[in-house]
């Protein structure tokens, strides 16, 4: 130890040693910028050095003994500080890396130096400055009782958030509730945790007061989260229908996890209504209210599409009559102009004015929302629709890569033929753009209108072979492009190689 100091004094005291030190130092920060998985020096702490011992050389012998003290023990602060940072650099992070898989925390870091820095200094002090810096502070009582009264919150503070570290209740990046307010963890620091709500707005909670009360984790122990939606359907809906409809509508949402199964239980019998529970997990509490506000706009129109009866309360009855009323009038509209829309189709110009009635009679009208699936591909299906208001995308899914999107239809655009005439799955998938109301015409139906106009079936057979050219064609050439990639990348790796 005391060679290393005597090197370390020698080397110091040459003004090319230190110059020498000087590059050297330099030299690896620049490296640094170039290699960043290098480990870190600290550098301010080598720069002070040097320039002490700068200072040091350049002053002139005739300067007071105790300037000389004071520079030279700063300087062996500094040196000493660097030293312990280097070597909690090299051994204790490193360790904390390799055990552990993760960054040392912050606190732990902190705390760890400071205690260190402390001890450096208070050894050189005495050593060398013959200062007794511990005697000075445990015998001055009023100064200890100010630093602490002073530091009392700090310090509370701090050891919470020490407890936080060591405890891990939460991590950087886990969503938690504390009180009334739900925030994804950004910061544990000294004093507080900084918490970043929905809203995007900061909440800055002190350690102490999250040590004290409850907080709820939703990232752990797995980031899978349950969602539970109330609905209140009508009396008049059994519970089967609902639980199928509302299981049926999980399946078109893809950030629904299928495992555990999503479930609907009936948890009320009110007033106005039965109250059902859906519950079904998801992955990322994240998207929570974008995910929730998605469901609850697929609930209204499926139970529409199903017919179930969303309820509200119900005092009068005249009130139901009028409700009833206005129902009854809206669909009569939409039916009367399907009557008009249909002479818009171009597969059924053939149809004479009393076949187009008898068939807006008889049709289904279907609403669908942003993104529902109106048919899917591989599902049975044996009826043809035909767009009233909105647009719809035609998506097909092959083995590899996303959907490709083959056609965008609007009013009064049709499909589902294919599996209509045909008897084949569905070969697409339509999915609604927007708020989309369709005119659904099933099999019987349509199989009297064949009878009567055999045309039709001409008309329908040939947009079924054009259409099934356009997807093979779009599909041959999404394989084609895939295949290129796939040739290009090949080469690359080839050429990185140096193979043949
Ligand atoms: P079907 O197979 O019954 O169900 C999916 C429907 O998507 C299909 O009938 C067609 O009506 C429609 N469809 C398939 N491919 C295309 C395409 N290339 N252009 C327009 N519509 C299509």
């Amino acid at each position: 130890m005391e060679m290393l100091r005597t090197i370390m004094v020698d080397v110091a005291g040459h003004p090319w040693a230190l110059l020498i030190l000087a590059a050297v130092i330099i030299c690896y920060q620049i490296a640094l910028l170039k290699a960043p998985r290098l480990p870190g020096l600290p550098f301010s702490l080598l720069y002070l050095f040097l320039a002490l011992k700068f200072v040091c050389l350049v002053l002139p012998q005739t300067t007071d003994a105790r300037i000389f003290t004071a520079i030279a023990v700063a300087a062996d602060v500094a040196i000493l500080w660097a030293g312990a940072r280097l070597i909690f650099t090299l051994v204790v992070e490193s360790w904390w890396a390799w055990q552990r898989k993760t960054k040392i925390p912050r606190i732990t870091r902190d705390l760890f130096l400071a205690v260190s820095y402390a001890i450096i200094l208070l050894i050189v002090m005495r050593t060398r400055g013959g200062v007794n810096l511990i005697g000075l502070i445990t015998t001055s009582a009023v100064l200890t009782a100010v630093i602490g009264l002073a530091a009392q919150n700090t310090l509370g503070n701090i050891f919470a958030g020490l407890s936080i570290q060591m405890d891990h209740p939460f991590r950087l990046g886990d969503w938690v509730e504390y009180g009334n307010n739900t925030g994804k963890v950004v910061g544990i620091g000294w004093a507080a945790t900084r918490l970043k709500t929905f809203d995007d707005e900061m909440i800055i909670v002190p350690n102490t007061e999250i040590a004290k009360t409850l907080v709820k984790n939703h990232s752990l122990p797995t980031p899978r989260h349950a969602m539970k939606i109330d609905i209140g359907v009508e009396y008049g809906a059994a519970p089967e229908h609902v639980r199928k409809t509302l299981l049926l509508l999980c399946t078109q949402e893809p950030r629904i996890l299928k495992e555990p199964p999503p479930v609907v239980r009936v948890t009320n019998y009110g007033d106005f209504a039965i109250t059902c529970q859906l519950r079904f997990f998801y992955n990322d509490f994240g998207i929570s209210p974008e995910l929730r506000a998605n469901v609850m706009d697929r609930i209204w129109y499926t139970l529409r599409r199903a017919g179930i009866k969303i309820p509200f309360p119900i005092r009068d009855v005249h009130h139901r009559h009028i409700e009833r009323k206005a129902e009854m009038e809206e669909s009569a509209r939409i039916r009367d102009e399907a009557i008009s829309e249909l002479d818009l189709v171009p597969i059924l110009a053939p149809l004479l004015p009393a076949d187009r009635k008898r068939l807006a009679l008889g049709l289904t009208i279907e609403e669908y929302g942003n993104g529902e699936i109106v048919v899917e591909q591989g599902n049975p299906g044996d009826s043809l629709y035909i767009i009233h208001r909105g647009v719809c995308d035609v998506e097909i899914s092959t083995a590899k890569g996303p959907p490709v999107k083959v056609a965008t239809l609007a009013r009064p655009a049709f499909f589902g033929e294919m599996s209509l005439l045909t008897g084949e799955p569905r070969s697409a998938t339509v999915r609604s753009v927007g708020h989309t109301i369709v005119f659904s015409i099933d099999k019987e139906l349509f199989r009297d209108i064949l009878l009567a106009h055999p045309e039709v079936s001409e008309v329908l057979a040939a947009t079924l072979a054009t259409r099934q050219a356009k997807t093979m064609g779009m599909v041959e050439r999404r394989r084609e492009e895939e295949a290129k990639i796939a040739s290009g990348l090949l080469g690359r790796i080839r050429s990185f190689f140096g193979l043949a």
